[in-house]
């Protein structure tokens, strides 16, 4: 317990801008820590004792399909990973797929040693515009319309705008393809109705982490209007990629799946709004920030502009010692910061933060601000 306490004094210290995390509800909480953390219940039934469980699964389940507006949904996977990788093994069949690269935006985990590689499929490349990370509408239909991949994967992990997902759909049906929309950064968004929709746009199917824009427990689903894709979908969970789902955290995903229902739009504008406040005020103080042009970012994080990867590992831990938490590719989120009631008066001042820690200013100085700044923001907000 000593080093579980130890981290959460570290971490109430600092300035969480990680755009892959959150901080939870007090109930998302409590609900991990319950009795339903040491359950197991299956489908077709085979464990007793199951009847509140079971009940509760489902309720879970109508829950994210009232809020996505999707026929069918799986809770099941334990990760957005997870969710990735069943997806793909279901539905990429012929073996090719193709996604954004990850150097210009996509996840990391289409790399083509990573789960292209653990499914035997070949990974094409949608070209990119760089500048703003999404797949070039243009280019990356006669991609499609060349390689016919079986499934395209949009979405990634440095999302700033919307990805085309209506053109690039219309190219892979016009085969017979199927379009997967990873939406685990910009879950809450989609939830809030502030960024794109991709099931109404065209996608086949959207999965997505459950903990990041998202503020529910860790874990993934997986959601689609598409009886034969559930179909296929259906058939790899139990005992393929899942045994135990943890329905500790299928309850704590209940909870902040009302949660979103009653405060999602709010909190959700709340977070581009943010977003966007963040990247201008550093572009003010003349803090590098990708996609300067095009408006900085209409999601949850901004980008520093900083080619270098050993110079964005040293700000990296610069940040750091100043209080203030990234990572190395020097991603700002604000999910967490919004939660905890920030607005634009904040980002203005977690900008100058930044500047400060970038131009070298004595570490001691800045973290104590940093912790003044935090202290006025414990409470979780939109819960
Ligand atoms: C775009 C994208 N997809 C999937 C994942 C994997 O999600 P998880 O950490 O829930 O396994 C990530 C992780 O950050 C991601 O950025």
């Amino acid at each position: 317990m000593e080093l579980i306490r130890s981290h959460e004094r570290y971490r109430a210290m600092t300035l969480n801008m990680i755009p892959s995390e959150n901080v939870q509800s007090p109930n998302v909480l409590k609900a991990l820590a319950t009795d339903l953390a040491g359950r197991y219940s299956y489908r077709p039934r085979y464990y007793a004792g199951t009847r509140h469980i079971d009940e509760l699964w489902e309720y879970a389940e109508d829950l994210a399909r009232k809020l996505f507006g999707a026929e069918y949904v799986f809770l099941e996977p334990l990760s957005g990973h997870i969710a990735a990788l069943l997806t793909y093994v279901s539905l990429v069949k012929g073996r090719k797929m193709a996604a954004l690269a990850p150097e210009f935006g996509g996840y990391m985990g289409n790399a083509p040693d990573k789960l292209p590689d653990l499914i035997s499929a070949d990974i094409v490349y949608l070209p990119a515009v760089k500048e703003i990370l999404i797949p070039d509408p243009e280019k990356s239909v006669e991609l499609i319309r060349a390689e016919k991949p079986d499934l395209v994967v949009l979405g990634g992990s440095y999302m700033l705008f919307p990805h085309p997902v209506k053109e690039l759909s219309e190219a892979v049906h016009e085969y017979g393809g199927l379009l997967a929309y990873d939406g685990s950064h910009v879950l809450g968004l989609i939830a809030g109705g502030v960024f794109q929709d991709p099931l109404r746009e065209g996608a086949d199917v959207l999965f997505a982490s459950t903990h990041k824009t998202f503020p529910g427990p860790q874990g993934g689903l997986i959601l689609t209007n598409n009886e034969e894709v559930y179909r296929k979908i259906a058939g790899n969970i139990f005992h393929k990629i899942a045994d135990n789902i943890h329905f500790n955290k299928i309850g704590a995903l209940a909870v902040s799946l009302e949660e979103m229902m009653r405060c999602g739009k709010r909190y959700a504008a709340k977070i581009v709004e943010n977003a966007y406040e963040l990247a201008k005020s550093l572009d003010e103080l003349g803090v590098p920030v990708k996609a300067r042009d095009h408006g900085f970012t209409k999601s949850h994080q901004t980008i520093l502009d900083v080619p270098n990867r050993e110079e964005r590992i040293r700000l990296r831990d610069r940040l750091e010692e100043c209080g203030i938490i990234s990572d190395a590719d020097l991603r700002l989120g604000v999910p967490e910061v919004t939660r905890r009631g920030m607005g634009r008066r904040e980002m203005a001042k977690i900008a100058k933060l930044v500047k400060r820690a970038l131009d070298g200013e004595d570490p001691r100085r800045i973290r104590r601000d940093v912790a003044a700044l935090v202290r006025r923001f414990r409470t979780v907000k939109f819960c």
